[in-house]
């Protein structure tokens, strides 16, 4: 876990909520700076916070699967069926990425992929979620890589990770062709978060 709680981590938090119920959620490995910053937010009530690391925890570590861009192993819907929990750094992507991931990955855990580009760290969870519970292939989800976001009238920022995507909010439910819903698709991106890329710009990517 970050030591740092950029804004950054706290939306992609707060958006895990949204899909995987809180009581289901594991923090590990927080400084005690960050878990009272968590602790006092509103959306991550019941969330499970640890300030010890996994290891130290009493997980059977043969029911953990550590989620590493660069295993051999592609997650599969019955992958759900062999694990108990699914272990994400909780670290912010980066560009090129450094293979922060390496930190959990030296203490010998299982490892599947998502394929080879990088996800943020809630949409990594949201597509094992798709995965081992709703039993969809990887590479079923429909997704946006690199996504522009337009902060201006006159400037942009690439986001670049690979987002799933979904219909835009305001779309016509009347549309009906697949060619059509396409050209509407938008990247999942926690609430707040093109707030907060109109206030930080460019910065957002210089952790
Ligand atoms: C934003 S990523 C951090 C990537 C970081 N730059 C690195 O290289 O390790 C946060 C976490 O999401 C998960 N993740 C992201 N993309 C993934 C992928 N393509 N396959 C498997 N796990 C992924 C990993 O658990 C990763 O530690």
């Amino acid at each position: 876990m970050e030591d740092n709680l950029h804004e950054w981590c706290i939306l992609e938090y707060c958006h895990i909520s949204t899909f995987i119920p809180t009581s289901n959620i594991y923090f590990t490995n927080l400084s005690k700076t960050a878990e009272s910053t968590l602790l006092d937010i509103k959306k991550l009530q019941g969330v499970n916070f640890f300030t010890n690391h996994i290891i130290d925890l009493n997980f059977a570590k043969d029911k953990i699967c550590l989620l590493d861009p660069s295993s051999k192993n592609i997650l599969k819907p019955e992958d759900g069926n062999e694990f108990e929990y699914f272990l994400f750094g909780g670290i912010l992507g980066d560009d090129p990425p450094r293979d922060r991931t390496c930190e959990l990955r030296k203490h010998g855990f299982k490892t599947r992929s998502l394929g080879n580009m990088q996800m943020t760290t809630d949409t990594a969870i949201n597509v094992t979620k798709r995965v081992v519970e709703d039993k969809v292939a990887v590479d079923q989800i429909p997704y946006i890589d690199f996504p522009e976001i337009k902060i201006s009238a006159q400037e942009s920022v690439i986001m670049p990770f690979r987002y799933i995507a979904v219909p835009h909010p305001n779309q016509s439910t009347l549309q009906t062709t697949t060619d059509e819903l396409k050209l509407n698709l938008v990247p999942l991106l926690p609430e707040g978060m093109i707030e907060l890329l109109k206030k930080d710009g460019d910065m957002a990517f210089e952790f």
